[in-house]
């Protein structure tokens, strides 16, 4: 029988995600030295949908290496991982590229999926976009990766193997120390036996990386701009966006794409929900985001400082992109 998919948001664990919002904007602008704002802010309304956007733009073959790559192999990858399982995904975005997994799974047997964002528009997109597949369900959680994580972990059933998918390079958000960090608390709360499905973006010429991060249609620039349209919503605050510049430069030594925004002008900005007025030197820039790029051999090592085994590797040489399939030990 067809079964709809069940979807239930469930509320963020932040007491007063506004004020979280408020205390980190003025840390990252009021510290000495480089400017600085989590990324994980550029995921508003406005931010998740120009991600889909970006994701489908010429100069952007990372997406579509990553969907190449679970299309090829998912009949492969769902043959690796015995037993009944449960997915989770950490920041599934619109989780488009998710269907070939999820009805590889499916046509197996019944599957739970739990989508874990930061951004609730995500989560809906990804209910959309996922919520015809015949035995699944679906429950959302609008959480920070690992705190999603702890809760679909708890709702484990007696023998079942979570499968955790971290898909589209999102681990290159993190610097190579942090990375390997973050591995580390995600199999704390695994359990030997259990699955990670890790995509990686590989290293390619600076050229063809800066354009990925800075696309002629400006796409990328106004995801990135969103975030000081952000502060002024949602925060009160006074940028005069045409002020500032995106800039997308490769960091040879991190071996990352950063995106900044760079001050046009020597100017102040008031945050007044935060409590702070910003002062910005001619060419001074706010850092938003960093891209780290990888080898193929790197990601048996990350996995192994991580507790996890690389099982199997599958590189897309259209776009250099590789799929790692770790099994937690
Ligand atoms: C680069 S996008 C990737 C989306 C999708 N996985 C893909 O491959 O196209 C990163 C996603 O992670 C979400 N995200 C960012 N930081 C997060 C965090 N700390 N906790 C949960 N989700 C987060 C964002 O809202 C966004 O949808």
């Amino acid at each position: 029988m067809r079964q709809r998919a069940q979807f239930m948001l469930t509320h963020a664990i932040t007491a007063d995600p506004a004020y979280e919002f408020a205390s980190e904007v003025k840390l990252g602008l009021t510290r000495r030295g480089q400017k600085e704002l989590p990324s994980k802010y550029l995921y508003d309304d406005v931010g998740s949908a120009l991600f889909e956007v970006i994701s489908v733009l010429p100069e952007y073959g990372l997406t579509r290496a990553d969907e190449r790559l679970l299309q090829r192999h998912a009949d492969e990858i769902v043959d690796m991982i015995s037993g009944p399982v449960a997915v989770a995904e950490l920041g599934s975005g619109s989780g488009k590229k998710t269907r070939w997994i999820l009805q590889g799974l499916c046509r197996r047997q019944h599957t739970p999926y739990f989508p874990i964002e930061i951004s609730r528009t995500a989560l809906v997109m990804c209910e959309r976009e996922l919520g015809d597949i015949e035995s699944m369900s679906i429950v959302g959680f609008e959480r920070e990766y690992l705190d999603g994580l702890v809760e679909v972990a708890a709702r484990r059933r007696p023998g079942q193997h979570l499968l955790v998918l971290f898909l589209g390079s999102t681990i290159g958000n993190f610097d190579r120390p942090a990375a390997v960090n973050f591995l580390q608390q995600m199999r704390g709360i695994l359990e030997a036996g259990d699955w990670l499905l890790l995509g990686t973006d590989l290293e390619k010429s600076i050229p063809q990386l800066i354009t990925a991060y800075d696309d002629p249609l400006g796409v990328t620039a106004a995801f990135n701009l969103n975030l000081l349209a952000r502060i002024n919503r949602e925060l009160d605050a006074n940028f005069e966006l045409e002020q500032f510049e995106h800039v997308s430069k490769y960091n040879p030594t991190a071996r990352s794409v950063e995106m900044h925004l760079r001050s046009r002008r020597a100017q102040t900005v008031d945050i007044p929900r935060s409590g702070a007025s910003v002062d910005f030197a001619e060419g001074e820039t706010i850092w938003t985001e960093s891209s780290h790029k990888f080898t193929t051999d790197e990601i048996f090592w990350i996995a192994r400082k991580a507790g996890f085994r690389c099982r199997r590797q599958w590189v897309d040489h259209e776009w250099p992109f590789a799929e790692n399939l770790l099994l937690a030990e």
